[in-house]
């Protein structure tokens, strides 16, 4: 399958070599290729020149990566999200299955970040993206846990879930199969792209469980009667 990255930060390298190892072809996009682009720190990632010399996948824009992919992954800063899925033509985006894995998290404050006001309430960052393109799939997924663990779910020991949420049913088992290729073997359902107010308001939670555990190796898991 050909996955196109938008975001070229931890989570569009850490997804785009696990999509790699699983034998698809992947492309990151970033806004500008150019030598300084592709060695600048984001936040802390490598830069994705190393990145791009070693993996077997190549850089290219973020409009070019939503035309390339099968599949459409949005990896970028959560409150630059809009604009940034602005640079794809939405022909580029019909029909294709969009993963949304960003948090619209505000760290103008600092540490630990809030939910931004402008994707809360009877919104959410997940909602805005599938208005602004009616015809891609939206799937919400992976944004409730560690980049390592989007990849490799037993990065995090023991039991524990993985949430997706969507309006297209075919293209949540698109995604549930691609996870499933990680290790997931939890994957609760958390229904329509509604489920993506209740994903992205988990992260206060998630970072609070990381800051006091002082380790990326935490989530949830969901216990039923039924
Ligand atoms: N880090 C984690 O473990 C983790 C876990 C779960 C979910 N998430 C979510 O995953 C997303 C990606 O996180 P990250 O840490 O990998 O990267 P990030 O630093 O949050 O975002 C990096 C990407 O955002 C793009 N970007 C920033 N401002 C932009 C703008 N104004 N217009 C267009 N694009 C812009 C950058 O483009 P350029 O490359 O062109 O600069 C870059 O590719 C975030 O929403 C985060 O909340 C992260």
């Amino acid at each position: 399958m050909k996955i196109g990255i938008i975001g070229g930060g931890t989570v569009g390298q850490t997804l785009a070599t696990g999509f790699l190892g699983k034998g698809h072809e992947v492309v990151i996009g970033i806004r500008e290729v150019t030598d300084a682009e592709l060695r600048k720190n984001r936040n802390g990632a490598r830069p994705l020149a190393d990145w791009q010399s070693g993996s077997g996948g190549r850089v290219v824009t973020m409009t070019e990566a939503a035309a390339f992919g099968d599949v459409v992954v949005n990896a970028t800063s959560g409150l630059a999200s809009l604009q940034a899925l602005a640079r794809a033509h939405p022909a580029d985006l019909t029909g294709k299955v969009l993963i949304d894995v960003a948090n619209p998290l505000d760290f103008s404050k600092g540490m630990p970040p809030f939910l931004a006001h402008a994707y809360t309430g009877d919104t959410s960052l997940a909602e805005q993206i599938q208005n602004r393109f009616p015809e891609a799939r939206v799937v919400k997924a992976f944004n409730t846990v560690a980049a390592n663990a989007m990849v490799d779910a037993a990065f995090v020991p023991g039991e524990h879930d993985l949430l997706i949420a969507g309006n297209d049913p075919a293209a949540k088992d698109l995604v549930t199969a691609l996870a499933r290729g990680f290790g997931w073997a939890n994957i609760a359902d958390m229904g329509d792209l509604v489920g993506a107010r209740a994903m992205e308001g988990l992260l206060p939670l998630w970072i609070r469980m990381w800051i006091l555990a002082n380790d990326p190796r935490v989530n949830i898991h969901l216990v039923r009667a039924a």
